[in-house]
């Protein structure tokens, strides 16, 4: 398993390319299940979610052919066409427990060949992560589901009617497996309370210019008249806003002056606000977001919520940068149950950080000392790898292949801008 190593204490200068957004791009890939004609995605990042994505579609009889797009250059991003005809309608265990996100196939294969058979993703490192909105919202457009052996039986055998269907919390993934299912119903579809993510945002967009009918994008209410078949199209995935929020925290923690290039300010304005009130200066460019720290990092009380509130996906990386900022900082998840882990593992390297329930604090020290560590998922890793950026000495960090599903070429990206990160294979 490979291991990353940190030498931290120098300041970042220079450019970071931001790719497309894996939490985009892998709900992308599912919409080429809603036609049998060619979807082609643009700036789809090479990461490793990308390529269990494209197992999953293949055992579906979905192709997914790489057709291109300038290889090797990190954040250029990769040219992938989907398409082919549904052949099999299950999801099996072993790829759906490796990736939560298989579970989006589901409101596609019901819409197109409507039956499905995909199993419970089941919990993963932070929470139980159940999937009831998306199965009372699948019911509500008529399907039939029975859970059997840990498998959801769905089937919709007179095809998915449309429906008013009310989230009871803004959930990403519920929003995301109803649309894609409404937009073959029959009849208008009416999601209130749907997530307003700026990645469903893209999806709206992608599905839109493959003939489907929906209105509401980012207000909070989706309106899905149905239509009776989709076509192809070619689409390119949005900048990965997390991807972007997190180098920012890399330069505010080792300290210097970074240009973000493709990062969108306005989809991170909460973020934004956070690293200015911690004392780091954000610049918007044309086609880049510049961020720079040279004074103190001054710690900032933060809960995280829904778009567009404080992302979830951006607090391990924060708590990594108020681990070492003047003053104490509250962090309080309230999206997850569990995703604090991270912290074990940065108080080993020195940090003075106390989790009460679904809130931590966080007692900025001077500086912090590197040590061997354990990445436990996706953020928590890339939260160690900050504080391996400021810690004196040498950190050592394991099990990276958490950080491989969803980020591209970090220690190329790193390293092009002044950070000692090298991977050691094995
Ligand atoms: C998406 O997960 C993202 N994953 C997550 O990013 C992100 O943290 C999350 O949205 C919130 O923004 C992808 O897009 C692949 P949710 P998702 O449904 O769709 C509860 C990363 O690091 N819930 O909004 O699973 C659930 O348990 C990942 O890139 C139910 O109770 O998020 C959780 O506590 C991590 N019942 C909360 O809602 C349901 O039916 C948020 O879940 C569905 C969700």
């Amino acid at each position: 398993m490979d291991r990353f190593l940190i030498r931290g204490g120098r300041p970042l200068h220079g450019e970071i390319p931001i790719g497309g957004a894996k939490n985009s791009a892998l709900k992308l890939l599912v919409a080429g299940l809603l036609t049998s004609e060619r979807l082609v995605l643009s700036n789809v990042p090479r990461i490793d979610d990308i390529a269990t994505m494209r197992v999953l579609l293949a055992q579906h009889g979905i192709t997914v052919e790489d057709v291109g797009g300038p290889g090797g250059v990190p954040g250029a991003g990769q040219v992938l066409s989907v398409g082919g005809d549904i052949a099999n309608t299950e999801a099996p265990y072993d790829i759906v427990s490796k990736m939560r996100a298989s579970i989006l196939v589901l409101g596609p294969l019901l819409a197109r060949a409507r039956e499905a058979r995909v199993s419970l993703p089941g919990g993963c490192a932070i929470g139980t992560r159940p999937v009831d909105l998306h199965l009372k919202g699948l019911e509500a457009l008529g399907a039939e589901i029975r859970l059997e052996a840990g498998y959801i039986d769905a089937r919709a055998p007179a095809g998915l009617i449309g429906a008013r269907i009310v989230l009871p919390f803004a959930s990403v993934g519920a929003t995301e497996n109803l649309l894609m299912a409404a937009t073959l119903a029959s009849g208008r579809t009416e999601i209130v309370n749907a997530a307003r993510e700026p990645e469903i945002d893209d999806l709206v967009a992608c599905l839109n210019a493959m003939g489907a009918r929906v209105t509401g994008a980012g207000t909070g209410i989706l309106v899905i008249d149905g239509v009776e078949r989709l076509h192809g199209a070619r689409h390119a995935v949005v900048s990965d806003r997390i991807e972007c929020g997190t180098y920012a925290c890399a330069v505010g923690i080792a300290g210097g002056d970074v240009r973000l290039v493709g990062g969108q300010v306005r989809h991170l304005r909460a973020v934004v606000r956070t690293l200015e009130e911690a004392g780091i200066e954000v610049v918007e460019e044309e086609d880049a977001m510049r961020v720079r720290r040279s004074g103190r990092l001054r710690g900032v009380d933060v809960m995280t919520e829904p778009y567009p509130g404080f992302p979830t996906d951006m607090q391990a990386q924060f708590m990594a940068l108020f681990s070492v900022a003047e003053g104490a900082s509250m962090m309080t998840e309230t999206i997850f149950e569990n995703r604090f882990m991270h912290v074990p593992e940065l108080n080993r390297m020195g940090a003075r950080i106390n989790v009460h329930g679904s809130s931590a604090i966080i007692r900025g020290v001077d500086s912090l000392s590197g040590a061997q560590v354990m990445a436990t998922d996706l953020r928590a890793s890339f939260s160690l790898i900050l504080a391996g950026l400021a810690a004196s000495g040498e950190t050592m960090l394991s099990r990276v292949y958490h950080l491989d599903r969803g980020y591209e070429a970090v220690e190329r990206k790193l390293s092009g801008c002044g950070a000692v990160i090298e991977r050691v294979s094995g």
